[in-house]
């Protein structure tokens, strides 16, 4: 599972809260998240209806791709050198 922690804190923040579940999105569908399916993840993404509490799924060859949180900020700028979180286990 990605974010280990973050996951044992939603299914607590459910168990206290009743919080709903909200849906998972697996990026780039059975292609995954990588760079050599030719996918375009702007309009994988463009297609859906994102709402508060859902997750995404990132499934990645860890050996060539990775996943780093970034703000919004530095995703404009495309500046990767202060990341919020990094994930590299592949999914
Ligand atoms: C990237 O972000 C870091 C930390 O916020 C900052 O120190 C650095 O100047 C930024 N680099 C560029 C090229 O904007």
């Amino acid at each position: 599972m990605v974010a280990t922690n973050r996951t044992v804190v939603f299914v607590l923040m459910i168990a206290f809260f009743g919080v709903s579940l909200g849906a998972v999105h697996k990026v780039g569908d059975s292609t995954g998240w990588t760079s050599l399916g030719n996918i375009d993840y702007l309009k994988w993404a463009s297609a859906k209806t994102f709402y508060v509490g859902d997750s995404l799924f990132f499934e990645y060859n860890p050996q060539f791709h990775n996943v780093m949180q970034v703000t919004h900020n530095d995703y404009q700028s495309c500046n990767g050198t202060s990341v919020v979180a990094s994930y590299t286990t592949g999914c």
